[in-house]
């Protein structure tokens, strides 16, 4: 038998019960295999290909998480993290940005007609928008729609991980990312580009853009790459123009604040309907988890103390109700009956006026 490294490091991880380091090991092989012996290359290609990673640990799982953390503590870092969503929770899109996630998925499914024309359906995406509108949980949306597995790979800790090694640590995570169709998910892309002005890793950065550059173009078309990014200004625009699609993530119109402010009531959506309009008002300009985690609190806050839940809700989206002079406690009173048709006895009590004041401003200003 002839004696290989390779088959020592095999069975090292293969013993170690790490079968997913063993694809990520093989997948490297492949592609050292290419140049000396491409049947052989070849032959461990379509073994990775048979054997699709379902189940496998270069990820974290996240059922991983619920083990004893000693042990967690004490495996590798790993580069990869598999995720598996059960909900089937929809993100709530603009027009336009929705037309263009239908596009990735109609044109997978009409991907056989698009290559007969030696067209090819867009195999890779990047994401752009502030935190908290959606971009995580689109790409797990177009995971969950095109039924592929969703690996999440962080762009830090590839850096990190082995020091000087983070060139072939990306390139084995390519390696097998294009193994099997599924969508490969670069949070925080501008982390490459964003620790470029560090002198230090320089040429260890430029080498993993170049990488990305070389990986991106001819993706393969069952699978998915998507980056996303904060920082669209920070990410280098050689990288940008390879990507199929150029997605924008925006806060919420206010029909979506709306929309999302009833959704994260959820069965609560009844009780809140009355100060619904305020609620819309007052969450204008923020992000869908802001809103969402807002929301959240403001349900507890019911279904803890169901009688004070409405003054609570004013000073947590005004908590300087306090510190308003007589005036802007006035106005706001005023407010809250005109624009949002507050029971005059009710705005009279949250902020400490007379009804009778507020029947007299309304008054004033009607006149
Ligand atoms: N478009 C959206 N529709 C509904 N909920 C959203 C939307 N965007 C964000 N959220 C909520 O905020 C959380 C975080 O969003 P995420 O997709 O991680 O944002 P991003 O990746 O853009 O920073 C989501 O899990 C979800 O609860
Ligand atoms: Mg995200």
């Amino acid at each position: 038998m002839k004696r290989s490294p390779e088959m020592l490091d095999v069975a090292r991880l293969a013993l170690e019960g790490k079968p997913s380091d063993v694809r990520l090991y093989l997948a490297k092989l492949v592609r050292k295999a290419r140049k000396e012996d491409p049947e052989y290359a070849a032959q461990l290609e379509e073994l990775l290909k048979a054997q699709p990673s379902r189940s496998n640990g270069v990820m974290r799982r996240s059922q991983h998480q619920h083990q004893d953390p000693g042990l967690s503590q004490k495996e590798e870092p790993s580069l990869l993290r598999e995720v598996r969503v059960s909900t089937d929770q929809e993100p709530l899109l603009d027009k336009a940005l929705e037309s263009q996630l239908q596009q990735v998925l109609l044109e997978r499914r009409c991907s056989e007609k698009l290559e007969e024309k030696g067209l090819r359906p867009a195999s890779s995406a990047i994401f752009q928008g502030p935190p908290g509108v959606g971009k995580s949980m689109s790409a797990n949306w177009l995971a969950r729609k095109l039924d592929l597995p969703l690996y999440i790979l962080d762009l830090t800790a590839v850096m990190s991980s082995l020091l000087g090694k983070s060139g072939s640590n990306l390139r084995s995570v390519l390696d097998f990312a294009r193994s099997h169709p599924c969508v490969l998910f670069l949070d925080e892309i501008d982390a490459i580009a964003k620790r470029r002005s560090d002198e230090s890793d320089v040429g260890e950065l430029k080498r993993l853009v170049n990488i990305l550059l070389q990986e991106i173009e001819d993706w393969p078309h069952k699978g998915l790459l998507i980056a996303a990014t904060n920082h669209p200004e920070l990410v280098d625009p050689a990288l940008w123009r390879r990507f199929d699609m150029d997605v924008t993530f925006t806060l919420p119109s206010d029909e979506n604040v709306r929309k999302a402010i009833i959704e994260f009531l959820g069965s609560d959506a009844q009780d809140f309907s009355h100060v619904i309009d305020f609620l819309v008002d007052s969450q204008r300009g923020e992000s869908y988890s802001n809103i969402k985690r807002t929301i959240n609190k403001l349900r507890k806050h019911k279904h803890i103390d169901p009688e004070g839940f409405e003054s609570a809700i004013f000073s947590y989206l005004i908590p300087d109700v306090e510190e308003l002079s007589r005036q802007e406690r006035i106005s706001f009173a005023v407010k809250l009956v005109r624009e949002f048709s507050f029971p005059k006895q009710r705005a009279a009590k949250l902020l400490g006026v007379s009804r009778d004041t507020i029947r007299k401003k309304i008054a004033e200003n009607q006149s």
